[in-house]
């Protein structure tokens, strides 16, 4: 990844901290968003100590003004932007759907959703002169399958998923790629904080959620953490390109799907 320029919003905690550090690592240089700003600049401080480089820029990801500016301080600073990982997240509001309130609702699409787009569009305002560029958008399980008494989260990741393949489409002739990247259930970020809420609140489906998680982990249906940051440095890397629209699993096998598909498109 040297001389590549990441983007990673809500870089700062969770899943996000941990695909910065990553990507550090493999040599790119490395810009977090997020809106707590000691959060980021902890983050940056503890990374660059450990000789990675990592720069943070507060803006929610909502804000078309403050995500435009981000981008141009990229460029100011590196002259170039060469992946966009968008893993900032909203987890919504956690119940029945039928009295799930409203406005939390609608702030987990805003987030999960128009975030992503929001931030896509600053970053093709410099990827699609350059004739280069990767957005990667985090999904979820909870996007593919149903995920009832979450539908916040799970309708959002559905909608994001969609939207990677259609800008995917769009893309193909500019040399720019966009993939949807699933994770899988991680012992990290929205995950861990969910087990925590496991006999530990009086919200019963907040607690209902954090047992259930608790029992996925128990019994083995969580990815490994890093898994889950192999996977998406080897896709902000390149290495799947040829998968451009398509959602990618942590743990596929991620060879062999590429493959697959260059001897289809052969
Ligand atoms: N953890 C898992 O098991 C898992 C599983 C599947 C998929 N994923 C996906 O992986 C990604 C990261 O998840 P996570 O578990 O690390 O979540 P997390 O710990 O809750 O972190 C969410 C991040 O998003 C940022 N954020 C939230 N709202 C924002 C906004 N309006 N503007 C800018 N930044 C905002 C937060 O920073 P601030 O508070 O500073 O804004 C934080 O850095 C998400 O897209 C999630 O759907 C996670």
């Amino acid at each position: 990844m040297r001389d590549s320029t990441v983007l990673v919003t809500g870089g700062g905690k969770g899943l996000g901290r941990a695909f910065a550090e990553a990507l550090g690592k493999a040599g790119a240089r490395v810009f977090i968003t997020g809106r707590d700003a000691s959060a980021l600049e902890e983050t940056a401080e503890k990374l660059n100590t450990d000789g990675i480089l990592v720069e943070p820029l507060c803006a929610d990801v909502v804000d078309s003004g403050a995500m435009k500016d981000v981008v141009a301080r990229i460029m100011e600073i590196s002259g170039r932007l060469d992946v966009l990982v968008n893993n900032a997240v909203d987890p919504g509001p956690v119940g029945p759907t039928a009295d799930i309130d409203f406005d939390a609702w609608w702030r987990a699409q805003q987030v999960n959703v128009a975030g992503p787009l929001i931030s896509a569009q600053a970053a093709l305002a410099v990827m699609i002169p350059a004739g280069r560029g990767r957005i990667i958008n985090l999904v979820s399980p909870a996007g593919i399958k149903r995920w009832p008494y979450a539908t916040a989260y799970s309708v959002s990741k559905a909608a994001l998923l969609k939207l990677s393949e259609n800008l995917a489409a769009e893309l193909r002739s500019t040399g720019i790629t966009v993939l949807s990247y699933n994770p899988g259930m991680v012992d990290a970020g929205l995950t861990r904080a969910g087990m925590r809420f496991a006999g530990n609140t009086d919200d019963p489906w907040l607690d209902r959620l954090g047992r259930w998680a608790i029992e996925a982990r128990d019994s083995g249906a969580f990815v490994p953490l890093d898994t889950a940051v192999d996977c998406l440095v080897r896709l902000a890397s390149g290495d799947a390109d040829v998968l451009s629209g398509y959602v990618i699993n942590a743990e596929d096998d991620l060879d062999a799907r590429i493959s697959d598909r260059e001897a289809g498109s052969r």
